[in-house]
């Protein structure tokens, strides 16, 4: 197969790339990505030499770009990965949200239609809103309630996605998936900012009192559920795929703490985000049912996993943290 991914320069893209060419060796991959602050080549040192892998810096948001890439390749099946995915920073400003997550999503659809692509859209469990702690957890059937601009920007390229589907027949599958660990993390987000502040002896923002709870899903499992889902999910259908790990935040930041040997005095209270969503779950049971996909990594074992991960790439978290990173693109390609 020759598949476009885009936003494989990110953190779970990245990973599929690694976990699809060990799968797949044969298949021909191409990697579109802007090359946002998210997006780091560095992710890809191991898979940049294979003649069968091909990186093309460009923006999904534009619209010319994109038609001359469907033009050029006859792609078997995209991968949608890019988007803007850090809910503070949608907070502080929306526009790159809307750009990218809908108008950039859109470009993706218009150009996969006309060549009847296949068309697999990752997407976000936090486009279903906020769980109390007694509700129960989230399905392929609860109604969307996004609550942030990121959210409210994936609700919408979901729409689109399936308005593909159901307007104009285009082939397509969703994903909606719980938080992901693992390697190649960018440390703004919770849990690599966790562990490699400890490593660094800095101390861990932690959100209100400590108490929302998320459901966590090791990274690889995600690209496994996603592996799935292309070959056996059925064309239309959209798939919640989730972790069986639900923590509070106090919980898993008790294990990173254990984990590196530090102790409660490293953690710091902070004012909570607005409209801080206080509980994601999700209930994986139609995956499991119809696909026969589970999680095969528990979080104890992630965790361990990930923070291995970051104890042995301090070089690559060490130049995210100082900014050095960016200078390797711009080296690269002049940006
Ligand atoms: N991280 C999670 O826990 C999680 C959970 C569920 C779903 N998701 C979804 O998975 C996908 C990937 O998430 P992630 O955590 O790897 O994100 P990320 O922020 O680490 O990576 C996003 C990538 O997209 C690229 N990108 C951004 N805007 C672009 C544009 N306009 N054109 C081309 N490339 C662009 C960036 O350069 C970056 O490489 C997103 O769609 C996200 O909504 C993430």
């Amino acid at each position: 197969m020759k598949i476009l991914i885009t936003g494989g320069a990110g953190f779970i893209g990245s990973n599929f790339i690694h976990y699809w060419t060990r799968k797949y060796p044969t298949d021909t991959i191409v990697n579109l990505d802007k090359l946002t602050y998210a997006g780091n080549l560095e992710n890809l040192r191991a898979v940049e030499k294979l003649p069968n892998y091909k990186f093309i810096q460009g923006d999904i948001a534009d619209e010319k770009l994109v038609e001359k890439l469907f033009s050029e390749e006859q792609f078997d099946l995209v991968v949608h990965f890019a988007a803007e995915s850090h809910v503070d920073r949608s907070i502080l400003d929306p526009d790159a949200f809307i750009q990218t997550n809908i108008v950039g999503t859109h470009n993706l659809l218009r150009a996969a239609l006309k060549s009847k692509t296949r068309f697999h859209h990752v997407s976000t469990d936090e486009v279903f809103g906020s769980l109390q702690k007694t509700d129960p957890a989230f399905n392929e059937k609860t109604p969307y309630d996004p609550r942030s601009p990121y959210s409210a920007s994936k609700a919408a390229s979901d729409h689109l996605v399936r308005a593909y589907f159901h307007t104009y027949g285009l082939p397509i599958t969703i994903s909606n998936c719980s938080n992901n660990y693992g390697p190649y993390h960018f440390p703004e987000k919770l849990f690599p900012l966790f562990i490699t502040n400890l490593l660094e002896d800095k101390k861990i923002p932690v959100y209100g009192d400590g108490t929302s709870v998320r459901d966590w899903l090791y990274v690889e499992d995600h690209c496994s559920a996603i592996d799935c889902i292309i070959r056996k999910g059925q064309i239309g259908e959209t798939y919640c795929v989730g972790g069986n790990s639900e923590k509070t935040n106090k919980e898993f930041t008790t294990k990173i703490l254990v984990l590196l040997g530090k102790g409660d005095e490293m953690i710091e209270y902070v004012t909570d985000r607005p409209g801080h969503d206080h509980r994601y779950a999700i209930d994986a049971t139609k995956i499991k049912n119809e696909l026969d996909w589970e999680p095969s990594v528990t979080f104890e074992e992630g965790l361990e996993r990930t923070v291995k991960w970051f104890r042995e790439n301090e070089a690559w978290w060490k130049s995210i943290k100082s900014g050095e990173y960016q200078d390797y693109y711009k080296k690269q390609y002049g940006k």
